[in-house]
């Protein structure tokens, strides 16, 4: 579920990287969420939650600034920070939600929401920009 796929790649190392560390931090929260003991998780999925939220900040940010520096399409790069942009709002309203209690229903929902997001927008919205990027030079 979380492993890396050879038709994820925008044929970018950075990005690319950038997408593998994304998948590593969602397999990191459902490695504790999977964990069937009696555990206080708290601290733990805490820090790694906002470790995906902040890299992925970090990561939006790095596409949309290639996209600028670059002169990618306007409208799909309007499209695209759109997208960024509705996802970073979903983690907000998630990181507000109490993961204290119901912790790890509230963290299955989260892994398999984003998970499920990260997936998409690189097989469809990313995979848009590869072939701009690429004959611009950029691998
Ligand atoms: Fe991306
Ligand atoms: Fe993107």
């Amino acid at each position: 579920m979380f492993d890396w796929k050879n038709n994820y790649s925008c044929n970018i190392a950075e990005i690319d990287k950038q997408h593998k560390q994304l998948f590593h931090l969602a397999s990191q929260l459902y490695d504790i969420a999977k964990a069937s003991d009696d555990y206080d998780y708290y601290d733990e999925i805490v820090r790694i939650f906002n470790e995906l939220s902040d890299y992925t900040v970090y990561h939006f940010k790095y596409e949309e600034q290639l996209m600028d520096d670059y002169g990618y399409d306007s409208e799909e790069t309007k499209r695209h920070k759109f997208e960024h942009a509705a996802f970073v709002a979903k983690m907000i309203q998630l990181q507000k939600e109490d993961l204290d209690k119901k912790q790890k229903k509230i963290l299955m929902d989260l892994i398999m929401f984003a998970t499920d997001w990260i997936e998409k927008h690189i097989l469809h919205s990313d995979m848009k920009y590869k072939d701009f990027f690429n004959s611009k030079g950029i691998v």
